[in-house]
C-alpha cells in the first residue's frame, strides 16, 4: 500500500519533525511502499499534486536536516473543506488522488482547522465505504487546541519568545531616559505564546512587566493606567501583549493599524496592536516608546527549537502512522502529561472533532486578578516544553536548511 501525508495551517519549526516522523515508520513498516507528500495540504490532494518523498528525502542526513528546517516542506493551506453537501465534486476529486495512487493511509499535520478536514474527510470516505484512514497530527504555535496537553511547534515557539524578550529586555535599559517597550506576540485569541514569556522569571528577570492575553477583556485607559504604575517603578517598562487582545469601541482606533484582510476560514489578520498601543503611549505619555512584532519569526526560528518540541513532534508523527495501520480513522493523536517533574507525555488519541474548530484558551486561573500579569503557577506548565537544544547543522556560520527539489511525482 501506499501512504500520504500533507502539513497545512501556519507553519511551525517542529511541523517537518512531524513529517519525519510519519516517514520513518513508513520506511519501517514492510507493507507500505510509496509515501507521497501532498503539495499544499488538502489542495495536493484535490488537485493531483503530489511528491514521491522517499525520492527527495534520502539519507539519515536528509531526515536530520527536515527536523531541523522550519516552516513546511510540502508548503501549507489555509483551505476550508465546504460540506459535502456544497460541494461533492471536491470530495470525488480527492477519492480519485487517493485511489489512483493507491493510497490507503492520509495523515494531516495541522490545527483546530485542519482537524475540521480530518472530520469531514474520514466521515465521507467512510460513507462512501472506502477503507482508506485519515489520521491528524497536532500543530500549532498558538497551543490553542483542546485536549492535547499541548502543541507540537509551541515549544519551540515559546523558547524563542523568552529568549528574544530577554534580549529585547537587556537592550530596552540602556539609556536614562524612560521608556516603554511593547513586545506584540502571535497566538490569535489565544494568550498562551504571550504567557510564555512569564518563564522569564525563572531566571531572575522581573520583566514583562505587564503581560496582556485576550482571554480578559482589555482596556485602553486600564492599560494606560498600568503603564503609568510601572513607570513610577521602572525606568524601562516591557509590556507583553497578545496580537489577539480583545479591544472594545473605546478603542477602536486600531483599525487604524490593521489590514482588515480575513483568510479561507474567516481569521482576521491580526498584526498591528502593538503600533496601536505604541501611539497611544507617545500621545498621551510623550516618552520614548518603541513597538516590536516579533512577526513569522516567532514560528520558524529553528535557530533556537526546543529539543523537547522537536523530538515529541517526530514521536507523534510515528505514532499517528501506527494508529492509522492499527485500523483508526478520524482521530487525531495528542499528548497527556503525566508529571512536569519529572517531565513525562504518553501519546493517545481522541475523535478529531474534538479538536476541530474548537480553541482552548489559556487557564482564567493563571491570570493575575488585574489581569496584567501571568501567575508563576504558569512556570511549571511552560519550562519542560522548551527544554533541550537541537545540535543544529551550521554552515558558514549559518544554519543549514533542507531544500526540496522542486519536482512534483
Ligand atoms: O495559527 C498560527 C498563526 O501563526 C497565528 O498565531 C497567526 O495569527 C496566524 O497564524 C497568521 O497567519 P498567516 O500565516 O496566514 O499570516
Amino acid at each position: 500500500m501506499n501512504i500520504a501525508v500533507a502539513q497545512s495551517g501556519g507553519p511551525t519549526c517542529a511541523i517537518n519533525a512531524s513529517l519525519v516522523g510519519v516517514f520513518k515508520q513508513g520506511l519501517l513498516t514492510e507493507k507500505i511502499d510509496a509515501i507521497f507528500g501532498s503539495i499544499n495540504g488538502i489542495e495536493g490532494m484535490i488537485y493531483d499534486k503530489l511528491l514521491n518523498l522517499k525520492s527527495v528525502i534520502r539519507t539519515n542526513e536528509d531526515m536530520e536536516l527536515l527536523r531541523q528546517t522550519p516552516s513546511t516542506i510540502l508548503g501549507s493551506c489555509r483551505y476550508k473543506l465546504p460540506d459535502y453537501e456544497e460541494n461533492p465534486e471536491i470530495y470525488e476529486k480527492i477519492l480519485q488522488t487517493l485511489q489512483t495512487h493507491r493510497i490507503h493511509i492520509f495523515i494531516y499535520i495541522g490545527g483546530n482547522d485542519s482537524m475540521d478536514t480530518v472530520v469531514k474527510l474520514s466521515g465521507y470516505l467512510k460513507a462512501v465505504g472506502s477503507d482508506i484512514k485519515v489520521i491528524g497530527v497536532p500543530k500549532t504555535i498558538d497551543n490553542d487546541l483542546p485536549v492535547t496537553d499541548h502543541t507540537p511547534g509551541f515549544g519551540s515557539a515559546a523558547k524563542y519568545v523568552a529568549t528574544t524578550v530577554q534580549e529585547i529586555i537587556r537592550d530596552s535599559s540602556v539609556y536614562s531616559l524612560p521608556s516603554v517597550t511593547i513586545i506584540e506576540i502571535m497566538g490569535r485569541h489565544s494568550g498562551w505564546l504571550t504567557a510564555s514569556t512569564c518563564m522569564l522569571r525563572a531566571n531572575g528577570e522581573e520583566a514583562p512587566h505587564l503581560i496582556y492575553l485576550p482571554e480578559t477583556d482589555f482596556s485602553a485607559d486600564r492599560f494606560m493606567e498600568d503603564v503609568r504604575k510601572e513607570m513610577a517603578k521602572h525606568k524601562a517598562v516591557v509590556v507583553a501583549v497578545s496580537e489577539g487582545i480583545s479591544l472594545n469601541a473605546e478603542d477602536s482606533g486600531i483599525a487604524e493599524f490593521q489590514s482588515g484582510a480575513v483568510d479561507n476560514f474567516g481569521h482576521k489578520y491580526l498584526s498591528g496592536v502593538g503600533k496601536f498601543l505604541e501611539r497611544l503611549i507617545a500621545d498621551k505619555i510623550g516618552c520614548k516608546v518603541r513597538s516590536i512584532e516579533l512577526n513569522v519569526m516567532q514560528r520558524c526560528s529553528s535557530h533556537i527549537c526546543s529539543k523537547t518540541d522537536i523530538d515529541e513532534a517526530e514521536r507523534i508523527g510515528r505514532h499517528a502512522l501506527r494508529t492509522a495501520l492499527d485500523g483508526e480513522t478520524g482521530k487525531m493523536m495528542y499528548f497527556r502529561r503525566i508529571s512536569s517533574m519529572p517531565y513525562a507525555v504518553t501519546i493517545e488519541m481522541t475523535d478529531a472533532s474534538n479538536v476541530a474548530n474548537l480553541e482552548k484558551k489559556f487557564p482564567k486561573e493563571w491570570i493575575s486578578p488585574e489581569k496584567n500579569q501571568v501567575t508563576d503557577a504558569a512556570i511549571g506548565y511552560f519550562l519542560p516544553l522548551i527544554q533541550g537544544e537541537v545540535d543544529i547543522y551550521m554552515k558558514n556560520g549559518m544554519p543549514v536548511h533542507f531544500h526540496r527539489p522542486l519536482q512534483v511525482r
